[in-house]
């Protein structure tokens, strides 16, 4: 049993004790998008991006968003204050409890679900030596910036790279790079930094941006431009993003070492400014407490 409250449908609640019907159409159809939000000091961060990309999600799937920025606040505030250390919010928005039916249910109120949980600390052999990744064509929908709850490509996608011994697989779709199965992609050729730019093809991921304008704020050499495939393979560094990853070297793809096979110089002067920035925010909202 677990006394972690988490929030349904305007209650919080122990987890053990929150129920949805098995009409809820996330669970029939996969229909609603979600959020993953990280927090350090108990502070959300980026919040008015992730706020930015569920109004996005929402309004591509045609759900009205439930909440005000300032009641989603209040949720999320009330939910951390459980833990202390560096947490992840997951909030997830269905569209609701109807008959089984393809067409939207009318007057129909969402469920929404929130929950926190500690974000584990990296894995040390992560930022000291990498890990493996292989490619995968991208077998996924053409709406791949909506952050959808229905995941099985990804989950199948990820299964195949856990079952070659790699931790991401890297996806190809036409010829190029759009992303990982849960994460953004970045390589590194002669010192310049590149990642594809948006698109219908891949999450606008909130790390992601902040990486790109990290490297405009420092100076470093950056460009969002397309990977080809041949682009990836012939690549000096290979990183990943997501929000709860952070930035990690791929150091071997396909069987092959990645550049010599070790984290590479510009990963880790990119690795130290997020930390930087991070330790700001945190201090920050010390700061305000
Ligand atoms: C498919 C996909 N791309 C990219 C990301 C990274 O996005 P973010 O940096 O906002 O976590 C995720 C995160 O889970 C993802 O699932």
């Amino acid at each position: 049993m677990s006394d972690n409250q988490v929030f349904l449908n305007g209650e919080y609640l122990p987890i053990d004790e929150a129920r949805v019907s098995v009409l809820d159409r996330g669970f029939i159809f996969g229909d609603g998008v979600y959020e993953v939000i990280p927090a350090y000091g108990n502070r959300p961060f980026r919040l008015e991006e992730h706020f930015r990309r569920l109004n996005n999600s929402l309004s591509a799937v045609r759900i009205d968003n439930p909440y005000s920025e300032t009641q989603w606040a209040a949720i999320f505030d009330r939910l951390l204050a459980q833990h202390h250390g560096d947490q992840s919010i997951y909030l997830h928005i269905t569209r609701g409890v109807a008959p089984r039916d393809h067409g939207f249910p009318a007057d129909t109120p969402p469920t929404v679900f929130v929950m926190c949980s500690p974000i584990a600390p990296t894995n040390p052999d992560y930022l000291s030596k990498g890990f493996a990744a292989i490619t995968l064509d991208d077998i996924r929908w053409q709406y791949c910036r909506i952050k959808s709850i229905a995941l099985l490509p990804n989950i199948l996608l990820r299964q195949e790279a856990l079952d070659n011994n790699a931790t991401e697989a890297i996806l190809i779709r036409s010829g190029y790079v759009t992303e990982g199965s849960a994460s953004n992609m970045f390589i590194v050729k002669d010192g310049v930094i590149k990642t594809p730019p948006h698109s219908d093809q891949l999450l606008p991921g909130i790390t992601r941006d902040l990486i790109v304008e990290l490297a405009q704020q420092q100076d470093m050499a950056c460009e969002e431009a397309t990977i080809s495939e041949q682009e990836l393979l012939d690549a000096d560094e290979i990183w990943l993003s997501s929000s709860t990853k952070e930035i990690l070297p791929i150091t071997r793809l396909n069987d092959k070492p990645v550049g010599n096979g070790k984290p590479g110089a510009v990963w880790k002067t990119m690795y130290q400014h997020y930390q930087v920035y991070k330790q700001q925010l945190r201090e920050q909202a010390e700061g305000q407490h």
